[in-house]
């Protein structure tokens, strides 16, 4: 079945008594036992609750997994990975990720004796010179935040093979949509629910898939002693915004390739980072590995004063966190998604101050660009 109708069915038979056609959120804590030692299925909802098992059920088959966790954010479900390691192991990770992932890595679980190399991803050789002894697993961005690098999956999968690492790919960027990373060999995958899967700027959610019974039953593990699941409610709206995934990034493209073209062609622009684009660096191979560019777009300014106008001056595109909802929105990564990553880092990746990230939405097209035109023109 093509994902697109999958996305739409994500909970459609789950109601068997009532037949009804969306999932119904059970608003409970626990559920009473029929009996001594017996059990309906739940026996608290930390432990498993239906609304959070049919969200479960369905990212699993999205993404061709045994198992899916909800969890109460993409932070959340990062920080439950973690939980796989022990104090002395080492993980290889993307050098160019996510601000709050690096903080969560060097600030909090350093102090509890895991250690992590910063590597160019795209590079293999980078990747296989990181590996030592007690490195146990390659933690990567498919589609990087902010600068849109897209990693080499196989390539790196087999790396992991060979070396008995664990891969587990941060998809948020892409969702099972446009790829589906264990296909490619990861052996987990994680989202911020929070951006495309559920699509609406409007609940804050995470979730990992994973390929292996036995590694998801671990992981099972982990979210049930340490707690941090999703609640039926955001559980419900996740499923309510993955039905229409399919339609909201097929529009949310389209309008971003229009965008990132139409930013090359402006004088006061000086680089567009969309993998759509020709000349972007990993063009080719995502076209090959993905069903799409997604819709983020990077891009640099010619003047830091320009920074800050386009941010009080876009009216349509709010200036606002998150991304990945209907509505577009932009946001300065060195001072806010990025601002955890130490001065010198970000400066070598090019997070700089003349770096927008624009995240689009499904308005209609013409007026996105209108409103970054008046915006650039102050
Ligand atoms: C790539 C990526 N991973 C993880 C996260 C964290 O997710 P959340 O904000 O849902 O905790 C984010 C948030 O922006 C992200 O962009």
């Amino acid at each position: 079945m093509n994902i697109a109708t999958q996305t739409v069915q994500i909970g459609l038979d789950w109601d068997t008594r009532t037949g009804a056609v969306t999932v119904p959120i059970y608003q409970t804590a626990t559920f009473r036992h029929p009996g001594l030692g017996q059990s309906t299925g739940y026996d608290y909802s930390r432990s498993g609750n239906p609304t959070r098992q049919a969200l479960e059920e369905g990212v699993a088959r999205l993404d061709g997994a045994c198992r899916g966790f909800p969890y109460s954010s993409g932070m959340a479900a990062i920080a439950n990975l973690l939980l796989l390691f022990k104090s002395g192991d080492h993980l290889i990770v993307t050098k160019d990720l996510y601000g709050g992932t690096c903080r969560l890595f060097d600030k909090i679980f350093s102090q509890y004796g895991l250690s992590f190399t910063y590597v160019d991803t795209s590079n293999s050789a980078a990747i296989t010179a990181a590996i030592l002894p007690e490195t146990k697993a390659v933690f990567i961005e498919t589609l990087t935040n902010p600068l849109l690098k897209f990693a080499d999956l196989r390539t790196i999968s087999s790396i992991c093979t060979d070396n008995h690492l664990l891969l587990i790919a941060d998809n948020t960027f892409l969702t099972p949509y446009l790829l589906r990373p264990l296909d490619l060999g990861a052996d987990i995958a994680v989202y911020s629910a929070t951006k495309y899967l559920a699509g609406h700027n409007d609940t804050v959610a995470g979730v990992v898939t994973v390929k292996d019974p036995q590694l998801a039953e671990k992981i099972y593990f982990h979210q049930n002693s340490v707690g941090a699941v999703l609640g039926p409610q955001d559980a419900w709206l996740t499923i309510r915004g993955i039905k229409t995934l399919g339609i909201r990034l097929d529009r949310q493209q389209q309008n971003a390739g229009r965008i990132a073209q139409w930013l090359t062609t402006h004088p006061r622009i000086t680089k567009v980072h969309y993998p759509g684009l020709a000349d972007h660096p990993n063009h080719r191979l995502m076209q090959k590995e993905s069903r799409g560019f997604g819709a983020m777009i990077a891009f640099e300014v010619d003047k830091c004063e320009l920074v800050e106008q386009i941010l009080l001056k876009t009216n349509l595109i709010s200036f606002a966190e998150s991304l990945g909802g209907v509505e577009s929105l932009i946001t300065f990564p060195e001072v806010q998604t990025h601002a955890d990553i130490p001065p010198e880092l970000r400066a070598r990746l090019g997070i700089n101050n003349v770096l927008l990230r624009l995240s689009v939405g499904i308005e209609e097209c013409d007026d996105l660009i209108d409103d970054l035109q008046q915006a650039l023109e102050g």
